[in-house]
């Protein structure tokens, strides 16, 4: 074994490992090829056990050589496997890539407002505009508040339209908003403007328009010479806001035991124009009632400490529910509760 024999093996070698570098085509093909290139039992490791055959004086500068073709063939591969790993990761990047501006693939559904709260949202408008703060009151109320400071006598009839819900324990569910009216006057002095929106309950079968639960807007002004005309031309002003001037609106003459004279005022039904005949909304009269209204009656007035010598006021209640099927020309009451989406969607 001389020298010359070792380097054209050496040559050999190098070469042929250079060439399978060269020609792996993938990264499995790198992988089968790593123990065969870079292992202890590379070709080119291999030619160390030659080492044996040569002189003391040659085996450094055998053993140096091989060593440096060991080391460009490690050198050549571990290249050619980083180029790969790089392409391959060049290549994901370009065919993965994420458009963080594209849309979700499940965006989230937008819920809407419901109809009433839309309703009662406008309704609310229309009297903060005219200079009118929002006052509540509990849900739960007591007689006195629901009546007996409204000026309900104990066994006047007035009540029987008022059936409600009773608790245990003397208690029962407000039938109108009107209990408000004495809660705030007896926490504040004239002058006073105020609305009282909020959750209304009777004993009432479910009809076309009725509903054991329902909703109401409060009004009540109360000042110094208040009179008739100013409560025409607030209502007046608010349904022509609420509905343009497109439906009419009529005043009749009514009795509620907390104001005099009391009055309640219609607008032209939705359903059937206003023509009546057969029409389930208006019971065929063409006009549906949408609030009560009248002058505080000076006996509420007494109630809470105020002189009705001195000031006077006018005071209404509405039905939400009412203005909002008007506004909207729905039929049946029904449909604000089911929660069936066919239906709400339509005031999304
Ligand atoms: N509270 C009355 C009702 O629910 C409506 C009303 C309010 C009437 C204010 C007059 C004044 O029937």
């Amino acid at each position: 074994m001389s020298l010359e024999t070792l380097h054209q093996d050496l040559d050999q070698a190098e070469q042929a490992a250079l060439a399978s570098v060269e020609q792996a085509g993938d990264s499995a093909a790198m992988d089968r090829l790593r123990p065969e290139v870079m292992g202890k039992k590379s070709p080119i490791r291999q030619l160390m056990k030659m080492l044996g055959g040569l002189s003391a004086d040659e085996r450094p500068e055998a053993g140096r050589v091989i060593n440096e073709a060991q080391a460009r063939v490690e050198a050549a591969f571990a290249a050619k496997d980083a180029a790969m790993k790089e392409a391959a990761l060049n290549q994901r990047l370009e065919t993965e890539r994420i458009d963080v501006t594209l849309p979700g693939a499940f965006p989230l559904p937008l819920g809407a407002l419901h109809p009433l709260t839309q309703t009662l949202n406008e309704i609310v408008r229309i009297f903060t505009a005219m200079g009118y703060d929002t006052a509540t009151g509990p849900e739960v109320e007591t007689e006195h508040y629901n009546f007996d400071a409204l000026n309900f006598a104990p066994n006047h009839p007035a009540r029987d339209s008022h059936d409600s819900f009773y608790l245990p324990g003397g208690g029962l569910l407000r039938t109108h908003t009107s209990p408000v009216q004495i809660r705030y006057m007896q926490n504040h002095k004239p002058p006073i403007q105020i609305i009282a929106p909020g959750r209304t309950f009777r004993v009432d079968d479910v009809d076309a328009t009725h509903s054991p639960v329902f909703h109401q807007v409060e009004g009540l002004l109360v000042d110094e010479n208040v009179s008739l005309a100013h409560l025409n031309g607030t209502l007046t002003a608010f349904a022509r806001a609420m509905f343009g001037s497109d439906l009419a609106t009529r005043f009749r003459a009514s009795y509620f035991p907390f104001v005099e004279p009391g009055a309640e005022m219609d607008v032209q039904c939705w359903e059937c124009g206003g023509k009546g005949t057969g029409c389930r909304v208006c019971k065929s009269s063409g006009w549906v009632e949408i609030l009560g209204a009248g002058l505080v009656h000076p006996n509420v007035l007494k109630s809470v400490g105020l002189d009705p010598q001195k000031v006077s006021g006018f005071a209404f209640g509405m039905g939400v529910e009412r203005i909002a099927m008007l506004r909207y020309g729905i039929s049946s009451i029904r449909n604000f509760y089911e929660n069936d989406v066919r239906f709400l969607r339509q005031f999304a």
